[in-house]
């Protein structure tokens, strides 16, 4: 029989409710080498803990999660807290010897990201980082294609995270608090883009240029219907970039986008050929084979749903029958308990190292915004 891993996740809300259906889910499709279980869940909201630990089948609930690093029979602890908690929590976990599968960003700031990058070198226990969309199929056939040179050399990357929630009547949330969230939709939104493009080229980037932070909405109604609060992080930044082995690459996040729920799109130009996703058709990847005749010569719609072809399809549903976005948090669980049970992950899995590179192109674009000028990376440590 496969051995268990009892999983503790702190944060009952969004992620609280992804993560859980993910730690549920995976075993039921996919053929692991270490099982789940769903020991303890612990948050702050005590009143509909419980409840939601009996809907998602946690075993217990706790609203102190200082008991998780105490307990060992907890072996990996998902984080799903706001961002100014991961550095503290990721270390309390790390010192116990458990294994860590953190939210992004990595953290609030560059010097918390450090820490915990420094902190999972020196551990016993694993560390993971959940961007999830490296684990949309399409987006994992995309790293695939081009690692065997299907658009040759990548040229040009042009990457956009759109969203349309933050308008002023949007709850003042700790999203919006910088000492809370470290910055707005950048480290929010463009911390999922610029660890695609690091995926998807398998490059990384050597400079930022030409980068604009933008706060349009400085004060927010209080969730609690309060008066108002103070909004000081950024709800728009673009940037520009080179990546090392040449190729230049447009960031764009925003959270006033109207019409564009969740628009997370990245197009990569090689010299033989294109590709091009968008998560609002996330089944689908676009190609274009630029070495073909030109008669026929075009853009190709893939429907990444084929099982045995395509990444994580099998373990779905027959073919063109399409997952959502709960599947991509199901296909990372899947990951991280292949990786602690000693199997290769479907495609590599981001772990704090990995997003600490993510956290200095972040960082370097917050400098190049305020200093209105081109940042090397390798000023950024
Ligand atoms: N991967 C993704 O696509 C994705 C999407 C959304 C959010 N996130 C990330 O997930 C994290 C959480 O975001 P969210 O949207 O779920 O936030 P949320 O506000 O919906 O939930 C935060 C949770 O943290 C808990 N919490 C807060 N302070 C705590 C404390 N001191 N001790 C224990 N629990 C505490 C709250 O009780 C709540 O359950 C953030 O880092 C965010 O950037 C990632």
């Amino acid at each position: 029989m496969a051995k268990s891993c009892n999983v503790a996740l702190i944060g009952q809300k969004f992620m609280g409710r992804a993560h859980s259906n993910a730690w549920g889910q995976v075993a039921r499709f996919f053929d692991l080498p270490v099982q789940p279980v769903l020991h303890t869940i612990a948050a702050r909201d005590l009143e509909d803990l419980q409840p939601f630990a009996d809907r998602f089948g946690w075993r217990r609930a706790t609203g102190n999660w200082k008991e998780i690093a105490r307990d060992p029979e907890i072996d990996l602890v998902d984080i799903g807290t706001p961002n100014d908690l991961h550095a503290q929590q990721s270390l309390a976990m790390l010192e116990a010897g458990k294994h860590v599968a953190c939210e992004k960003p990595l953290a609030g700031s560059l010097k918390d990201a450090r820490v915990m990058r420094d902190a999972a070198k020196k551990a016993k226990g694993k560390t993971f980082v959940w961007f999830n969309y490296r684990r949309c199929p399409a987006v994992a056939l995309a790293h695939q294609l081009v690692k065997a040179g299907k658009i040759g050399n990548v040229l040009h990357v042009r990457a956009r995270y759109l969203q349309s929630w933050g308008g002023p009547a949007a709850p003042r949330v700790w999203r919006f608090e910088k000492k809370r969230a470290g910055s707005g939709a950048h480290g929010d939104l463009n911390a999922h883009i610029v660890d695609m493009a690091r995926f998807l080229t398998g490059d990384e980037v050597a400079e930022v240029n030409g980068a604009i932070s933008k706060t349009f909405i400085k004060e927010r109604p209080m969730p609690d219907g309060r008066g108002k609060g103070k909004s000081d992080v950024d709800d728009a930044v673009l940037f520009l970039a080179t990546f090392k082995k040449g190729a230049i690459a447009s960031f764009e996040a925003t959270r006033l986008a109207h019409g564009h729920q969740n628009r997370n799109t990245i197009e990569l130009n090689g010299d033989k050929g294109s590709l091009s996703f968008d998560f609002e058709d996330m089944n689908v990847l676009n190609y274009i084979d630029a070495t073909e005749d030109p008669k026929v010569c075009g853009w190709r719609r893939i429907m990444c749903t084929s099982a045995g072809n395509h990444p994580y399809a099998e373990a779905w549903w027959p073919d063109a029958h399409v997952i959502g976005y709960e599947h991509g948090f199901t296909n990372m669980a899947a990951d991280i308990l292949r990786a602690i049970g000693r199997k290769k992950p479907e495609v590599p899995l981001p772990d704090f190292a990995d997003a600490y590179e993510t956290q200095r192109v972040l960082e370097a674009a917050l400098l190049s915004a305020k200093q209105r000028s081109a940042i090397k990376l390798s000023q950024v440590k």
